[in-house]
């Protein structure tokens, strides 16, 4: 067996992570950031907790860019790399969900690599080691764990494609999780950015290209999820959301280097056909996807049993019923997901009509999510398990 494994980003996580920012920019040797962020997160004043301990710290924060749109654009991407150059900025800060992480990479990899926009460094082999920029995230989700992938999707507006780059160049230097950068998000925005993670932790774990580094923060991942995301729902705590924040942080190292499956080339599809939003896609097709799944990762989802529903259920149950047995684990947890949060699981819900499956299907099957799933899957699969979500 040979793999490799990735994870250049150091974590600050936990009480007071935020007040970090100012050693690390330090570090760094960054004066003159460029914060990126959007209009939601400075309205709810969460880029502000961010400001405060940047103005304390006497950190230059001059150059503040909040218009990203929810998909990052390359438009967008090249108006800020302007912006960067005639400020004379020396690092970046993002502050925000997947599309102000994913405008933050794309700037940074046009300005480190020298580029003349980000179109021109799409392709294979097109992105090698460039020039250090320092660059900083603050996830404002617990979902996309973009803080620490080796991805970034950028979609051309011009011509409807999300454009997906994969480098090592796309880490960032440092990721600050702290439980005050999501405390303002609403309980369904919360189940469904978690549920993303928990796809990305299963999926790492029952892929393809999983390995024994991914295996290890893909379970710790779903653990901290199982026994956090109902918590943060009901009574959340500092320390409850503080540990949902590290689960996707942990998920997003596990699915950047093990990859993802069907699960989430159904959803890609899902979101591209119908507008479902990502987080969503992922919860209503987990199950199902887990069930087709099953005679090609058994042995892992018995293994996965254990994080899941803990030692005294994993215990009890035969070895033979262990993965079916984590599958209802994940259909009853959702039901208790959706009571808490009100977030529907039927594709029906989401204005995905049978007569838009046909199309669904096609565009799953083009999705490199695909790729690192054990089981091949057809055609007449996908619109079988799409039939069953609706
Ligand atoms: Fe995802």
């Amino acid at each position: 067996m040979y793999f490799e494994f990735i994870n250049s980003v150091k974590i600050c996580s936990g009480e007071n992570a935020i007040e970090n920012i100012a050693y690390e920019l330090d570090f760094l040797n960054c004066k003159n950031p460029m914060i990126l962020s959007d209009n939601g997160v400075f309205k709810a004043g969460v880029l502000d907790k961010v400001l405060k301990i940047l103005t304390k710290n006497d950190v230059h924060t001059d150059n503040i860019f909040t218009d990203i749109p929810a998909d990052s654009s390359i438009a967008v991407i090249n108006e800020i790399v302007q912006k960067y150059k005639q400020s004379g900025c020396d690092g970046i800060i993002a502050c925000g969900g997947g599309s102000v992480i994913d405008t933050a990479k794309g700037t940074r990899l046009v300005i480190s690599q020298q580029g003349k926009d980000i179109l021109s460094l799409s392709g294979n082999e097109v992105i090698k080691k460039g020039l250090h920029i320092p660059f900083i995230v603050l996830p404002t989700t617990c979902g996309t764990g973009s803080e620490c992938t080796a991805v970034a999707v950028i979609k051309n507006h011009e011509t409807g494609i999300k454009m997906e780059f994969i480098s090592s160049e796309l880490l960032p230097d440092v990721a600050i999780v702290d439980a005050r950068l999501t405390e303002t998000l609403p309980a369904k925005l919360i189940a469904s950015s978690a549920m993303d993670a928990l796809c990305h932790s299963i999926e790492a774990y029952s892929s393809a290209q999983k390995n024994p580094i991914s295996d290890a923060y893909a379970t710790t991942a779903i653990k901290l999820i199982v026994e956090n995301l109902p918590k943060v729902l009901s009574t959340p705590t500092t320390e409850s959301r503080q540990k949902l924040n590290l689960a996707s942080t942990l998920a997003g190292i596990a699915f950047s280097n093990a990859m993802v499956g069907i699960v989430h080339a159904i959803g890609h599809a899902c979101g591209g056909e119908c507008g479902v939003p990502h987080g969503n896609a992922m919860a209503v097709l987990l199950p199902e996807c887990m069930k087709f799944n099953l005679d090609k990762c058994e042995k892992e989802y018995a293994e996965l049993l254990l994080y899941l529903a803990g030692a005294d259920i994993y215990a009890t149950t035969k070895t033979t019923e262990r993965a079916k047995k984590a599958i209802e684990f994940v259909i009853d947890f959702e039901q208790k997901i959706q009571s808490l949060s009100g977030m529907a699981l039927r594709l029906s819900e989401y204005r995905v009509t049978q007569d838009h499956l046909p199309a669904i299907a096609k565009k799953a099957l083009n999705d490199g999510a695909v790729i690192a799933n054990k089981k091949q899957v057809t055609y007449e699969d996908v619109l079988s398990i799409l039939t069953k979500c609706m």
